[in-house]
């Protein structure tokens, strides 16, 4: 092959290095060329002393630092340290294959900063490419520390082997020729290792060399040994029973996309640069300071590890890892139109502003005005670009605060309202300001809770904040058997008003049981025939309802529309006051009906569950305009 006995390309760093035959026994071979390619992110702790260490091991290889956006101040420490830098989007396979693209070695190893290599490395290349068919190797991976991770070590290589596959691209090499041919690895977010080493293993034999590469256990120890390790189980047990790839990757995002973990966006500190910290092997500081990857050891050979071990439940595996570019999934609208433009697919995790706080949601609230923000006309008007994710009502916990938060802290269970121009809620993750979040009433599911937010905030800024209801007054609320009905029946109640509600025959009962004194069905009867002189209606029809209210309320009385622009003449005509509401967030007043709920003087009503994946069918069952209680979407196994 090309690269026996040719003699390498003076680099910069290989001067003293030039290469020339070495001897294995009695038969002598030449060291291929070899282009060692580091993907990187935020590694500054350990990037100077593993690239040192690398030329001491691999003397006379191509080093190519391959960046995927380090904001640590990686690249500067590295500078002088490497034959070539290459940039590329922040993904692990994207950052090996641009750095495949750049080498001129006729080899190509792929190895992580976290690494120690094994010595008399290249060596050991040269003799496992000595044959034509093999066309890429690999080098065992160990776990440093303790008879547990040796047992999984072994446990994993042999189902490796076992299974005909490997997983972890760290110490992957093959020839470049080959790497060519197979088009690279794949850049997909999740087991690009495993595919890469698929089609490499199409190409020609593949040996592994029992030559072990040392790697810091830094996920392990930065989340806990028996956590990630029964989390990893879990997947490898699926994997073991036939779940297809695929089907795993998103599973392993689903359950492992976040983790309370290093942050990849924090500066190193001083102390993580101090040079004695900066060894590799010295791994207790630098765990718990640097970017941990996905696939720092490429996550089946990590799941293998885990199944050596046992088994966890998905909502154990949630927060377990972190994802280097997190993503999350969600509704997204691209084009405004009908339901169908709702697609359920994975959108980039927002982080939260100083003033924000980023919420794990476990359920969302369907409401029509969700409907109305597909709508080019609504969406210019509430201030919405596309693309968006949908959805104001959200009920979960809280993940991550900004700095300026004061009410709120990690791990909190909240529910908000967000802002329409904003929304968001559609989706595993939402930021929500102060003023529009609050604590979660404990005595609801968080399916329930995300029922609240926007029709009682609705219910309570109609009835208390502009029409000032007080006890004794009587209330004729519309549509008493709806999102905003069911809490503005229970609102006045709760206010000591007497309550005359509409809704159709199906939802007498309901009415009833939502403690209004007078039920009325609007389908056999006129409800102004049976309510006169009231002292407030509230109205979320419009149209006709609207229209004929006028004439029920008492003069002096108050009519509150939510749909409608209220007619001034009308208001003149009766002599009675009247407005047209927007509902606002506000956390004071969603923490006093938290309140009610708690005290038992609130039920919330959920007539209707569906997954996040389904928000399309809830939509055109809330378009129906005929919803009972509330519609919510589970975004998240509610915690026991
Ligand atoms: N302006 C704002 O800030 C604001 C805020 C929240 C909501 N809204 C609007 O208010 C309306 C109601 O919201 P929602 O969340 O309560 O909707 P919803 O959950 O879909 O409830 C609609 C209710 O209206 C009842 N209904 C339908 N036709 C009726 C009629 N002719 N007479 C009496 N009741 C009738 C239905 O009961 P039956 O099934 O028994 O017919 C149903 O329970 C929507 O248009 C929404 O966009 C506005």
């Amino acid at each position: 092959m090309a690269f026996y006995g040719i003699l390498a390309k003076v680099r910069p760093h290989d001067s003293m290095a030039v290469r020339g035959p070495v001897w294995h026994g009695s038969r002598a071979t030449c060291l291929p060329d070899v282009s060692i390619i580091v993907p990187v992110l935020n590694e500054a702790p350990l990037i100077r002393p593993f690239l040192r260490h690398l030329r001491a091991r691999a003397p006379g290889a191509e080093i190519i630092v391959a960046d995927g956006g380090s904001s640590d101040g990686t690249v500067d420490l590295a500078s002088g340290f490497y034959d070539q830098l290459v940039h590329s989007e922040r993904s692990r396979a994207m950052q090996m294959n641009a750095g495949a693209r750049v080498a001129r070695g006729d080899v190509l190893w792929f190895v992580h900063a976290d690494a120690e290599l094994p010595r008399g490395c290249l060596d050991e290349i040269a003799q496992i490419l000595h044959q034509a068919t093999v066309v890429g190797g690999y080098f065992r991976i160990r776990l440093p520390q303790g008879p547990v991770y040796r047992l999984t070590d072994g446990f994993a290589h042999y189902a490796g082997i076992l299974l005909r596959m490997r997983c972890g691209d760290h110490g992957l090499f093959c020839r470049s020729t080959v790497f060519q041919d197979i088009g690279g690895f794949p850049e997909v977010p999740l087991m690009e290792d495993v595919e890469f080493f698929r089609r490499l293993r199409s190409c020609g034999r593949v040996v592994h060399s029992d030559k072990r590469i040392l790697v810091s256990p830094r996920r392990y120890e930065a989340i806990g040994r028996v956590r990630l390790t029964f989390a990893y189980g879990f997947i490898a047990t699926l994997y073991v029973f036939g779940v297809p790839l695929p089907k795993l990757a998103s599973i392993y995002k689903r359950a492992c996309g976040d983790a309370p973990v290093a942050d990849p966006n924090r500066m190193a500190t001083r102390r993580d640069r101090r040079p004695e910290n900066q060894c590799m092997t010295n791994k207790t500081d630098s765990v718990h300071s640097i970017s941990l990857s996905l696939n720092d050891m490429g996550v089946l050979n990590q799941l293998m590890h885990g199944a050596a071990t046992g088994f966890l439940t998905l909502t154990q595996m949630v927060a377990l890892a972190e994802s280097p570019n997190p993503t999350m999934k969600a509704i997204v609208v691209h084009e405004y139109g009908g339901p169908e433009v709702l697609k359920y697919e994975d959108a980039p995790k927002p982080e939260p502003k100083e003033d924000q706080i980023l919420v794990r949601v476990m359920a969302a609230g369907v409401n029509p005005v969700d409907e109305a923000s597909r709508s080019q006309k609504y969406a210019k008007f509430f201030g919405i670009t596309l693309p968006f994710i949908p959805g104001y009502d959200i009920a979960g916990v809280v993940e991550k605060i900004g700095a300026k938060i004061t009410r709120f802290r990690t791990g909190d269970p909240v529910y908000a309202y967000l802002s329409l121009k904003d929304g968001g809620g559609y989706a595993e993750y939402a930021v929500a300001t102060e003023v529009e979040a609050a604590p979660k009433p404990q005595s609801i599911t968080f399916g329930e809770a995300a029922g609240v937010p926007v029709v009682a905030l609705t219910a309570w800024q109609a009835l208390i904040d502009t029409a000032k209801l007080s006890a004794g007054q009587t209330v004729l609320i519309h549509g008493g058997s709806g999102g905003v009905g069911t809490f503005a029946v229970q609102i006045a109640k709760a206010r000591g008003a007497k309550v005359i509600a509409t809704a159709s025959t199906a939802n007498q009962d309901l009415l009833k049981q939502l403690g209004a004194d007078v039920a009325i069905d609007y389908t056999k009867q006129k409800f102004e025939d049976v309510a006169k002189d009231v002292d407030v209606v509230l109205d979320s029809v419009g149209k006709d309802t609207l229209a004929r209210s006028y004439g029920v309320v008492k003069k002096g009385g108050f009519i509150v529309t939510l749909v409608a622009r209220i007619d001034q003449g009308e208001l003149d005509k009766h002599s009675i006051r009247g407005a047209s509401l927007g509902v606002e967030p506000n956390s004071s007043q969603l923490t006093e009906i938290g309140k009610l709920i708690d005290e038992k003087k609130i039920k919330v009503v959920v007539s209707q569950t569906f997954p996040l994946s389904e928000a399309m069918k809830a939509q055109q069952q809330v378009a129906t305009g005929h919803t009972r209680g509330k519609i919510v979407l589970r975004v998240a196994e509610e915690p026991k």
